[in-house]
């Protein structure tokens, strides 16, 4: 199946109560372990891409074309959106030029009336060319690739005044912080949530900081009109641990075991069973 929008597969899981996972993707390796668990899940699903990710793998355009090929060569028939995940203005056009299907523009840390601004501007690009936006109300705590938030808990109106926008699905800052939790973090606030839930119309909300929230809170947020989810940290974590227990286990220096396509399989696998829990936590199985 050719890449497909993030519009349709959210609003659908808006309406049914499950959650679409967006997992950040850094290198082949991930894709594929991404592409193969969706597809052996029956789900759909998102690939997020940060701007660094796209640095590190030389650009937005050779991430469009390796995964548009993957999607062809591993015969990927479940529905996959490619997302650029937080991005800056420049970032997001440069990303709908090279083909991605999906943008996140985080203009949280602007003014709000600059927000707005930037937003209507993408809006209308984006929906010229049938491309779903993401926008974000309330910085979202913690550093991701340099993109560094507050930990802010989003003003329900100002999200309001963004839903208004068009855009096709909303992050809100309600407490939750990329990476992982510190002990003494004091939950999601669903409070705002369910106030951003009213005021936002029917508009698909997202979780971000998708790592370490208690399944409990991942539900409960679900059931109160999150319906994309995420994922980034984990996924590290447990391919790093992976491939630490390869190494450390002496594998490498067994055989051939140095070979890359040997020495990162544990970690590639890891991956997956990752993916293949949060898709069931999210209610996504079986939903392609
Ligand atoms: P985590 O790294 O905490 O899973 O967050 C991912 C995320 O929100 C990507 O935008």
């Amino acid at each position: 199946m050719a890449l497909v929008n993030a519009k349709g597969m959210l609003d659908k899981a808006y309406l049914e109560g499950y959650a679409v996972g967006a997992f950040n993707i850094n290198n082949l390796e991930w894709t594929k372990a991404v592409l193969l668990q969706a597809q052996e899940s029956n789900s759909p699903v998102i690939l997020g891409v940060s701007e660094g990710a796209a640095r590190y793998m030389t650009g937005y355009k050779v991430v469009v074309d390796m995964v548009k090929a993957m999607i062809e060569s591993l015969n990927i028939t479940v529905p996959v959106a490619l997302h650029l995940d937080h991005g800056s203005y420049e970032g997001s056009l440069k990303a709908i030029e090279a083909g991605f299907s999906s943008i996140m523009f985080d203009g949280s840390h602007y003014p709000i009336d600059e927000n707005i601004k930037l937003t209507r501007e993408l809006v209308s690009k984006t929906r010229k060319l049938g491309i779903s936006i993401e926008a974000e109300v309330g910085a979202i705590g913690g550093e991701e690739d340099g993109v560094v938030g507050g930990g802010e808990v989003a003003d329900p109106a100002e999200c309001k005044l963004i839903a208004d926008l068009g855009v096709d699905f909303l992050a809100a800052g309600i407490g939750n912080i990329h990476g992982q939790y510190p002990a003494n973090w004091s939950g999601l606030d669903f409070e705002v949530l369910y106030e951003v839930n009213e005021v936002s119309g029917d508009i698909p909300l997202v979780l971000h900081g998708g790592t370490g929230i208690p399944t409990k809170m991942v539900k409960k947020a679900i059931r109160m009109g999150v319906s994309k989810v995420n994922v980034n940290t984990e996924c590290q974590l447990v391919f790093a641990e992976a491939t630490r227990k390869y190494i450390e286990a002496g594998k490498d220096l067994k055989g051939k075991g140095f070979d890359p396509r040997k020495l990162l399989a544990p970690g590639v696998e890891a991956i997956k069973q990752s993916v293949k829990a949060k898709m069931e936590l999210f209610g996504s199985i079986n939903k392609a």
